[in-house]
């Protein structure tokens, strides 16, 4: 079974509430969903994303979030019922690598949708094609999720180069991958999809801009999470740790921090199909035009 390395603490949960209300702005402009749309997202954490969806899919939508861990259940559902609207929203404790759908519920969902869980999968294969059963023909599949090799510090604190680098092992170490991101179209292809788009969703920030302190402060908690891991495989010693982290947190030091969470949608085909656009026309629910 793979290994989150973030885990559900309470401070985690914390960070992933901030970097929910610092990206997801970003990230709805590009699924773009339509009312009635039935989605399905896989690893859903706190669920504010999936409520997010909802509020875009309407009444006549529905949104199922999938998620492992019952500490960020408990969570999305208190964040489902500050939704006063009553979306219709579903939260269900599952594993990505089995979704154990009802018979009812195979293809039987507009779009599906995976942020930030495929970089913690020791088999990332296994969710695509959970996904793949889960939605239409014609359907749509969006992955989101980094690529930690893109990630820029300007300029670059002392020691933060060799930090993190072990936070990248950490991911080696428990059998998952860190540079998923550059992989998420190979992936959607080799899962026998169709008509695959990639795209970038700018993640980043400037001093003296007034979310440059949450940007920092997503970086160190992420970064904290993996220090077991870190310690225990001697990815670094505890001595570096510290004080790198001590430079991370003056912010100030560095003056821009850059990051890009690749992102891969497409439209679902059956084999013997051929829906592919021509040049200049635009995918059908896709906001990406193809030049
Ligand atoms: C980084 S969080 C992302 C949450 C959400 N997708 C978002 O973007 O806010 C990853 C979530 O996936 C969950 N997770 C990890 N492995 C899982 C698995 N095998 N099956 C289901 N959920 C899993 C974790 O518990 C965590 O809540």
């Amino acid at each position: 079974m793979s290994e989150y390395i973030h885990g559900s603490h309470p401070e985690e949960q914390k960070r992933l509430s901030l970097l929910n209300e610092l990206i997801n702005g970003r990230c709805l402009e590009l699924i773009n969903l339509t009312k009635g749309d039935r989605v399905i997202d896989i690893g859903s954490g706190l669920g504010q994303f999936t409520l997010a969806m909802a509020d875009r899919v309407g009444e006549d939508g529905f949104c199922l979030g999938i998620e492992r861990d019952p500490e960020q259940i408990k969570v999305a559902e208190v964040n489902k019922m500050k939704n006063t609207e009553r979306l219709p929203v579903e939260f269900r404790i599952g594993d990505v690598s089995d979704l154990n759908l009802k018979n009812e519920e195979l293809e039987s969902f507009e779009v599906g949708h995976a942020r930030f869980i495929l970089e913690h999968l020791s088999n990332p294969k296994l969710a695509l094609n959970e996904l793949v059963k889960a939605i239409k023909p014609g359907g749509r599949i969006v992955l989101e999720d980094d690529d930690h090799a893109g990630f820029i510090l300007f300029p670059e604190p002392p020691g933060f180069s060799i930090l993190w680098n072990a936070y990248m092992r950490s991911y080696d170490c428990l059998g998952n991958d860190p540079f998923i991101g550059r992989r998420l179209v190979a992936l959607l292809h080799e899962a026998g999809l169709r008509s695959i788009r990639n795209d970038l969703i700018f993640f980043g920030d400037c001093a003296g801009s007034p979310t440059f302190t949450s940007y920092v402060e997503n970086l160190i908690g992420v970064i904290r999470t993996a220090y077991p891991t870190m310690i225990e495989h001697n990815l670094i010693t505890a001595e570096a740790f510290k004080e790198s982290i001590g430079q991370l947190k003056n912010g100030l030091r560095f003056r821009m921090l850059r990051y890009g969470i690749k992102s891969a949608g497409q439209k679902e085909l059956k084999s013997n199909q051929n829906l592919s656009p021509t040049r200049g026309q635009s995918v059908p629910g896709l906001k990406i035009n193809i030049t």
